[in-house]
């Protein structure tokens, strides 16, 4: 087989970091590729008014697989505001890159594991009746629809004269925005489409199955997003009776799910929901397994796949002369790239490794100890960038 090309993204702050790091534990593992790197993030919106630019959309269309960093996002006004001065007043509007990749390679499922790693300090405990502390396992995939709803984009402010008169023909506009004038609206669409609805759904019943998890949970407000939510509810039941009879499909609001994910974490398996509301759970549950130092992610579409932590680029740590962030959401997200392209067993090696480590308890990073991050924690003890890394490594 012809050597594999993977793109890298670093993008800006701790994603360039941490994807660094990663690199070192996949040629640690022995997985044999080239790596390209691709333009993306604040540089380049700043220099060329496109933090995503075409040349680097050329390089993910050509080598169909990235490991992506994180990037930097900032306010409409914000941004424009930080183009060199040439680009200014030309009206450049920012778009965050990732959201235009998923969108601009149809990246629909976003796939965010979040499973307990033994020995964590930071794993959830909970009381119970008899007043003793339980730790419950907490083994969770959301499956989150990532190129539609609210993260879609048809948005407004000030609304054109058409859009303000189709917004009129709804009774409900009229009944409570009528008086609003029309300067002061602004507005964000959540719009759903049957068939991205059915590929997320397939998606979390698919995996549900092959995986041996027993139930979906569909988490989105049925009762009050009736069309959107309520469509989404109609066709998982419609799926589950008809498909994946052997799968247990439930139903939860995103509120309620928000408090019942520390009740009884244990209980859920796949879940599936819509982009805000994925987004919301999926950092929910990473919260449940020691946050947003070790929650991955894949975003995956027909052709492409990119791979990356769900943290962001965490600007305050960016700038530290010894990097102190935690690397495994990023490795991690490597190891679901590694499964992607059939080479699951580097993965589990890597897995079995970070897991090695975090039981062991030696090498902890700021994040591990509980620490607010600060230039100072590697001399209280804790473990660096590099140490993390050096460690999982070693167990390589
Ligand atoms: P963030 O994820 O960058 O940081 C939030 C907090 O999480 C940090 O202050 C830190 O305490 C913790 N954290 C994050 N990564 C960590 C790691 N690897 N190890 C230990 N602790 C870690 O989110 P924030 O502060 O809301 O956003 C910062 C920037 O990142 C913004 O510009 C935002 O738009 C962008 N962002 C980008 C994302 C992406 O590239 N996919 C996702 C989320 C935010
Ligand atoms: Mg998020």
């Amino acid at each position: 087989m012809a050597r594999r090309t993977i793109v890298t993204l670093p993008g800006d702050g701790i994603g360039k970091t941490v994807l660094n790091e990663t690199l070192r534990v996949l040629n640690a593992v022995g997985f044999e590729a080239d790596y390209v790197e691709g333009d993306i993030g604040w540089e380049f919106w700043c220099k060329e008014g496109n933090p995503l630019p075409e040349r680097t959309i050329e390089l993910i269309e050509k080598h169909k697989i990235a490991l992506f960093g994180a990037i930097t996002s900032k306010p409409k006004d914000d941004a424009a505001a930080e183009l060199i001065p040439e680009l200014q007043n030309k009206g450049l509007v920012y778009f965050s890159p990732i959201v235009s990749m998923r969108q601009h390679f149809n990246l629909d499922s976003c796939i965010r594991p979040c499973k307990t790693y033994k020995g964590n300090l930071l794993n959830f405990v909970r009381r119970t009746a008899d007043g003793n502390i339980q730790e419950p396992e907490v083994d969770v995939v959301i499956f989150r629809q990532n190129t539609e709803g609210l993260y879609g984009g048809v948005e407004w402010s000030n609304p054109d004269d058409n859009v303000y008169k189709a917004l009129n023909t709804h009774i409900k506009f009229r009944k409570n925005f009528a008086d609003v004038p029309r300067a002061e609206l602004s507005i964000s669409t959540r719009i759903f489409s049957k068939n991205a609805t059915s590929r997320i759904l397939h998606a979390a019943f698919a995996h549900a199955l092959k995986f041996g998890y027993k139930s979906v949970t569909l988490c989105e407000k049925p009762n009050v997003l009736r069309e959107t939510s309520g469509m989404m509810f109609k066709m998982a039941k419609q799926i589950q009776a008809e498909e994946y009879p052997e799968i247990i499909l439930k139903n939860t609001n995103i509120d309620a799910q928000m408090m019942w994910l520390t009740k009884n974490p244990e209980t859920y398996g796949v879940l599936v929901a819509g982009n805000l509301f994925g987004d919301i759970i999926s950092d929910g549950f990473a919260g449940l397994i020691g946050g947003l130092g070790f929650a991955c992610s894949a975003n995956v579409g027909d052709e492409v796949a990119v791979f990356e932590p769900t943290h962001g680029s965490a600007p305050k740590y960016a700038d530290f002369p010894v990097s102190i962030v935690n690397p495994i959401a990023m490795i991690a997200s490597a190891c679901m790239m590694l499964d992607h392209i059939n080479e699951s067993d580097k993965a589990n090696k890597i897995r079995k490794a970070i897991a090695e480590i975090v039981e062991e308890g030696k090498v902890k990073t700021y994040d591990m100890m509980k620490m607010s991050g600060r230039p100072d924690v590697v001399e209280k003890g804790a473990a660096s960038t590099a140490q993390m890394t050096d460690a999982i490594i070693a167990k390589l």
